[in-house]
């Protein structure tokens, strides 16, 4: 099966964004370094903050005709070919596409809200085009809303990015619940919680060892463990200036460490018939 992969977490900068545009292209650079007939992505981005569309196609002003939006707001019978329409390339490698979003976002989300079968105003279209890609990586707004609801039908695989912090930790099993919810509520049995991200780790933090090393014991979550990603100012710089961060810098420790991710989901996508 194609494996569309979410990126989630209700909390605010935990880095789910960052985590969705360089995994998008880190799948991309690996499968065509391995020879792969089809190394293309496509990057879904259903937050109206558009960052995840910023970064990777140098804009922010996708509106109601250009966007998802668009999509969500079509007739079913007209979607998937509205979404071929909106579908744009990046800025970062031609086989790296954007479903970009838009502030309408969250004018559709109210528009929406209680429509029937609105949960799969996504995942309808998006099987429509998912077969021409080898993934699908999509990125979230910071809550469990319509939207996020949307991205989660859409996938198969959830993958959960936090910070090494106390209260982030506790959150994540609610977040994990919330997932399980979702999948048994709306009847999808393909969507798991496949990972859990560690992001932003500061070496130099007594403190996030603590809370990495409890997460690595769990009995549940240290399964889920799928990379740590540090703390490193060239993420900064990478946003900046609209760049990935194997572009920002190649060397950088969070380059390495999101390198190494893309490599456990390039992987998992073999193993699980997706690639
Ligand atoms: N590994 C890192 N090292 C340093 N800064 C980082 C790292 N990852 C993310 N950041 C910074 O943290 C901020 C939040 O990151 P990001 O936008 O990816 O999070 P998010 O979860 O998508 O946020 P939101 O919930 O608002 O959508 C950004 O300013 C980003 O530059
Ligand atoms: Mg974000």
């Amino acid at each position: 099966m194609k494996r569309t992969f979410v990126l989630t977490n209700h909390k605010g900068g935990v880095g789910k964004s960052t985590s969705a545009t360089n995994i998008a292209l880190g799948i991309v650079a690996l499968l065509r370094q391995a020879g792969a007939a089809n190394p293309r992505v496509l990057l879904v981005d259903t937050d109206s903050q558009s960052h995840a569309t910023l970064v990777t196609t140098g804009r922010n002003d996708f509106d109601e005709d250009n966007s998802l939006y668009s999509v969500l707001m079509a007739n079913r019978q007209d979607a998937a070919e509205i979404m071929g329409q909106v579908i744009v390339p990046s800025k970062w490698d031609e086989n790296l596409h954007v479903l970009p979003a838009s502030p309408m976002l969250e004018q559709a989300e109210r528009e929406l809200q209680g429509t029937a079968g609105s949960p799969y105003r996504l995942a309808d279209p998006l099987a429509k085009h998912a077969p021409h890609y080898a993934a699908v990586v999509i990125d979230t707004h910071p809550s469990f809303s319509l939207l996020t609801e949307m991205a989660l039908v859409a996938a198969t695989d959830a993958i959960v990015p936090i910070e090494p912090r106390y209260l982030e930790t506790v959150g994540l099993m609610n977040v994990i619940s919330k997932i399980n919810y979702i999948r048994d509520g709306w009847r999808i049995p393909n969507l798991r919680v496949s990972g859990v991200l560690v992001t932003k780790m500061d070496r130099r933090v007594r403190g996030h060892h603590k809370l990495l090393d409890e997460l690595s014991a769990h009995p549940i979550l240290g399964k889920l463990l799928c990379g740590v990603i540090p703390m490193n100012e060239a993420v900064s710089y990478a946003h900046r200036y609209h760049r990935s961060i194997f572009v920002q810098n190649p060397k950088a420790p969070a380059s390495k460490a999101y390198g190494q991710v893309a490599g456990r989901i390039v992987k998992y996508m073999g193993t699980s018939g997706g690639a």
